[in-house]
């Protein structure tokens, strides 16, 4: 067996509890209505297009089946924690590592470990993206690669102020794509509309120079306007802006620099 083959298993979709499914719905129903005018297009659009999500935890075997379709990504499931470089392994051929287990009744807010709910609500419907799901496998091989390097602090910002905690420009004003916002009701509704939180055009340096929270609704969030623009500005090799970002020193969350350029936040 190799190491990958090790770190997956089996949802064992079947010996969810009916309970277990009702949380997902009240999940769902509750997100469906909070993100309808704040998450963009293109994650509404993979919802719909995965079909599958409002009935109850859905089943990896379905969802797959949609998901190559689109863009030949594919879920597998993992117990929870995997090591950095299985992880980024992962990504890097274009398989999602997905916590199985769903949060119990008295943690519908907030929970501090992804589950299934924040993995496949949240991530899934991006990866139905063409350009994004191109990302996402791009991030896994630089992930392969800044391990490499030793540069995983500056690399796993980039993660999270775009896969988790991204938003984008549009015409109608900004819009959700990040993970870790679409899966909480509380932080799609601070993200865009309360007055606190820098939102900031996204910039590859400021970015992975900006040390995040886990504890908290974020202080920043960096707008890009396009997955084109997020694609095109990943592209080139990191090693330059690794010997760089040596010299010029992390930033801490709430920071705001004279070079950046601060967004209006959406009215309510
Ligand atoms: N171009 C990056 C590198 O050379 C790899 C990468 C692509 C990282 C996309 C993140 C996102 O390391
Ligand atoms: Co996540």
């Amino acid at each position: 067996m190799t190491d990958l083959e090790q770190e997956t298993l089996e949802q064992n979709w079947d010996s969810y509890t009916s309970e277990q499914h009702a949380i997902w719905r009240t999940l769902f129903h509750r997100q469906e209505a909070v993100l309808a005018r704040r998450a963009c297009k293109p994650f509404l659009d993979g919802l719909k297009d995965l079909g599958v999500a409002a009935d109850g935890i859905p089943d990896f075997r379905r969802l797959n089946d949609a998901l190559d379709r689109a863009t030949r990504w594919r879920i597998v499931a993992v117990p929870g924690l995997v090591d950095d470089d299985v992880f980024f392994a992962h990504l890097a051929h274009r398989r999602f590592p997905s916590t199985c287990f769903i949060r119990r009744p008295e943690q519908l807010d907030y929970l501090q470990e992804p589950d299934i709910f924040h993995d496949i609500f949240g991530h899934v419907p991006m990866l139905m993206n063409p350009v994004f799901a191109d990302y996402m496998e791009a991030y896994g091989k630089g992930g392969l690669k800044a391990l490499r390097l030793h540069n995983l602090e500056h690399l796993a910002r980039l993660y999270w102020y775009t896969v988790e905690f991204g938003l984008i420009a549009t015409p109608e004003g900004i819009r959700i794509y990040g993970s870790g916002i679409v899966s909480s009701k509380g932080e799609s509704i601070y993200c865009l509309e309360h007055p606190k939180p820098h939102r900031i055009a996204f910039d590859l340096l400021r970015v992975m120079r900006t040390r995040y929270r886990i504890d908290d609704y974020q202080e920043s969030y960096f707008v890009i306007d396009s997955f084109e623009q997020l694609f095109d500005a990943t592209q080139p090799d990191f090693t330059p802006h690794y010997a760089a970002l040596a010299t010029l020193g992390d930033l801490n969350p709430g920071d705001v620099l004279p070079s950046d350029r601060l967004l209006e936040r959406n009215s309510a």
